[in-house]
């Protein structure tokens, strides 16, 4: 078994796992491992073995526990916080939250919102044609997409994105624990005016449905809806941003699946499929036993940590042939990019939608699109348990 690999590492490369990761492919599928602080936590690296722990219900994602294992010194901080909705929730908790969401994330809300998605996508397309080459994509066109699509959904103002984009990422990277903490702060006190506003004046969205549904009634409290609004505005635009900047870089340094891609762009769906089991952006899942739990002969003991390494388990030989291979022909379908068991992502439908339409549009329009930069000059977002682009200047 691989000893002492720290989590998390800075990627090389921008679409693959560390290489200090590289110990972890040999330890299937459990490795010892370290986090930023030195404390000894549990890499879990196998994919069956990762499906069936996070299935398991004597893991906890409680962050204000001490158990919980933070990965930066910034999510230290974040312990003393109260418990954020949904993905710091256990059942049965956990349980009554998303149900009062589920709905409005379904298969049939989605592919309503889908002309939507297009129109949107359009639109920044034209206004980068209008005023490029070159462009930088990230600003013009990788956050505003998926950011437009949240709004719309959720009820939020577009016109506040700025702000809402700032502190979002402020809250997710720090870089100081006192930046993390200020940023969730401004966000909370700018949703809770919201709320208050769509109370007094209701419109048509998701967070507008949950005032009239769940909080006038009282089945639950001001801080309560705060706290489902602000997981589902900062996951709802961060995460599928960078899938988009991410995923338009691995395609332009894969020029022969792009070329695929573009000779048939009614492989996009299984694309999108294998460029989120490739990329793994979510790339560490956190947990801790609060029970002894048994897997493949080896004891996890109550209150030890657990790390789920999303790109490691993507990449397991034993499910995926020639893993670091992209391949629009395999079955990529069971990645757990979108994470596993109860917490599974809620917006997967929603991310998929706007990858499919948003890729497919944009190779559409710039046939030429290509890098504007050296690839190895474009930054990237350091190790962290979130990947992708800062930046990422094209032309066409
Ligand atoms: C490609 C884009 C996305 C990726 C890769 C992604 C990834 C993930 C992952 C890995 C988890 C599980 C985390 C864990 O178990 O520790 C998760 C949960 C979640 N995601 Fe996403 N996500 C994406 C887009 C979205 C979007 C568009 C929304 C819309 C609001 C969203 C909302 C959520 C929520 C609310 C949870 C917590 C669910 C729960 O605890 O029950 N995500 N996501």
């Amino acid at each position: 078994m691989a000893n002492d690999v720290t989590f998390p590492q800075d990627r090389t490369c921008p679409y693959h796992p560390p290489h200090g990761y590289a110990p972890l492919r040999a330890s299937r599928p459990l490795a010892r491992g370290r986090l930023y602080d030195g404390r000894p936590v549990w890499l879990v690296t196998g994919h069956a073995a990762a499906r069936e722990l996070l299935a398991d219900p004597r893991l906890s994602t409680d962050t204000t526990h001490e158990a919980f294992p933070v990965p930066a010194e910034r999510a230290e901080a974040v312990r003393s916080r109260r418990r954020a909705a949904l993905l710091g929730q256990d059942d049965p908790e956990h349980n009554r939250q998303r149900r009062m969401l589920i709905s409005g994330f379904s298969v049939k809300r989605v592919a309503a919102l889908r002309p939507r998605i297009e129109r949107i996508t359009e639109g920044l397309l034209d206004a980068m044609e209008a005023a490029g080459p070159p462009a930088e994509l990230v600003s013009a066109f990788a956050l505003p997409v998926p950011s437009m699509v949240i709004c719309e959904l959720l009820g939020v103002p577009y016109a506040d994105h700025e702000f809402f984009e700032e502190q979002s990422r402020r809250a997710l990277r720090g870089p100081r624990a006192q930046d993390s903490l200020a940023a969730l702060e401004r966000l909370e006190e700018y949703l809770g005016d919201l709320a208050d506003r769509k109370q007094a004046e209701p419109g048509g969205g998701l967070l507008d449905d949950l005032v009239r549904e769940q909080y006038a009634p009282g089945r639950i409290d001001r801080r309560e809806l705060v706290d489902l609004a602000l997981i589902l505005l900062i996951a709802g635009h961060e995460t599928t941003a960078n899938m988009l900047s991410l995923g338009t870089f691995t395609l332009l340094r894969h020029p022969e699946r792009l070329a695929e891609l573009r000779a048939d762009p009614s492989r996009m769906p299984a694309a999108v499929e294998e460029l989120l089991r490739f990329l793994s952006i979510a790339d560490g899942m956190l947990r801790f036993a609060t029970e002894d739990i048994e897997v493949a002969g080896t004891t996890i003991a109550a209150g030890e940590g657990l790390v789920f390494p999303t790109s490691v388990i993507n990449r397991d030989a034993e499910v995926y042939e020639d893993p670091d291979r992209l391949d629009w022909e395999r079955a990529a379908r069971h990645h757990v990019a979108f994470g596993f068991g109860i917490h599974q992502c809620l917006g997967q439908n929603l991310a998929r939608a706007e990858m499919e339409i948003a890729l497919r549009a944009l190779l559409a329009r710039f046939p030429g699109l290509r890098l504007a930069a050296p690839a190895e000059d474009i930054p990237f977002t350091p190790g962290d348990t979130l990947q992708g682009m800062v930046e990422l200047p094209v032309v066409w």
